[in-house]
């Protein structure tokens, strides 16, 4: 049940993961056998939206599908994790994006993706769902989709006040005048080296790239760093969070999870640090399960994992 008014819009994309898990990535020209295969629902703005809704928030998705047979299923999946997908847009002779991941035994991942229905997410569609994003509290954001789109939306959202948060995934560098009107901005390790030059690995080059980042006009700054938690700097005054202590399996979608239930947490009025705390868990129960969307918790589970933590204390 979703007591929260506040109003989330996800744009982004929507993949189908094919998660092939082997004992270590294969090098050029080796052939390595899978222990296990397994088909999934993906895509970072999917997964971040379908955690969104499970954790409680009311999420509007803006996305791009293909008009293969599997985008019927996708459609009836994210009707039943609560998301309004009255604006979710079927391409015309085209796949639905798609992900191709190996998964080692360290439980982390190597993603190829072809972006297939996801690049007809053009600024013609943003236009035409122009009101939506301004009628919404915040606006939640990747990199999977065309740029000038991203572009597009967040000048809309600007001019309406509507938050704008981007998890600027996969890596790329972006035009300073569009990292300038982001108010939260939450890249992984690598993202986080892209967009400044700083190598980030420890908490030290975690808080040299966040200073970096504030410097560049974004004014709220988080840092996933996996298993080591996170670095979260406000207005140039940073802190650690670490990562719940879990058994991980996959680490796919645990950047996902944690954007989505992120949205949620600030949409119940959280501040900056508890909401990361409550992101943390649901990435943290993410990673315990395989696989993208199958792994995301609903937030009754999010609940009873924070509630055991407070009982073990
Ligand atoms: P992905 O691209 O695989 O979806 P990501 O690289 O964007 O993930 P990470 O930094 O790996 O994101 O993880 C995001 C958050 O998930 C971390 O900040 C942490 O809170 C949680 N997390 C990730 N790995 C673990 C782990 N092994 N144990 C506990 N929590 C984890
Ligand atoms: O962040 C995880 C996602 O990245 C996967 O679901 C895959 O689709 C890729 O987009």
């Amino acid at each position: 049940m979703n007591n929260n008014h506040k109003q989330l819009v996800v744009l982004g994309s929507i993949n189908v993961d094919h998660l092939l898990n082997v004992h270590k990535f294969p090098q050029a020209g080796e052939t390595v056998t899978g222990t296990h295969y397994q088909l999934a629902f993906g895509g970072k703005g999917a997964n971040q939206a379908v955690a969104a809704s499970r954790s409680g928030a009311n999420t509007q998705f803006l996305a791009c599908l293909g008009s293969d047979a599997i985008a019927q299923d996708i459609l009836a999946q994210f009707v039943q994790d609560g998301m309004n997908t009255e604006a979710v847009c079927q391409i015309p002779e085209q796949n639905t994006g798609v992900a191709l991941i190996f998964v080692n035994n360290q439980a982390e991942n190597c993603i190829g993706i072809y972006a297939g229905a996801n690049a007809s997410l053009s600024p013609q569609y943003v236009a035409q769902h122009a009101e939506k994003i301004r009628c919404a509290d915040a606006l939640l954001l990747q990199l999977e989709t065309p740029l000038e789109s991203l572009i597009d939306a967040v000048k809309i959202a600007k001019a309406a006040n509507t938050i704008v948060v981007l998890n600027p995934a996969p890596a790329q560098k972006l035009p300073e005048d569009f990292l300038q009107q982001i108010d939260l901005i939450t890249p992984n390790e690598t993202e986080a080296s892209a967009l400044t030059g700083i190598q980030v690995y420890d908490l030290q080059s975690a808080e040299q790239a966040a200073q970096h980042l504030h410097q560049q006009g974004v004014g709220m700054v988080i840092i996933t760093l996996g298993e080591q938690g996170i670095w979260l700097s406000q207005q140039g005054q940073g802190q650690h969070i670490p990562a719940f202590k879990v058994h991980a399996v996959d680490t796919t979608g645990a950047g996902d999870t944690f954007n989505g239930a992120l949205m949620t947490a600030l949409l119940e009025d959280q501040n900056l640090l508890d909401a990361s705390y409550f992101a943390s868990a649901a990435a943290a129960l993410a990673v315990t399960h395989a696989g993208a969307q199958p792994s995301i918790p609903w937030r009754v589970q999010i609940d009873e994992f924070l509630e055991e933590l407070k009982e073990q204390d």
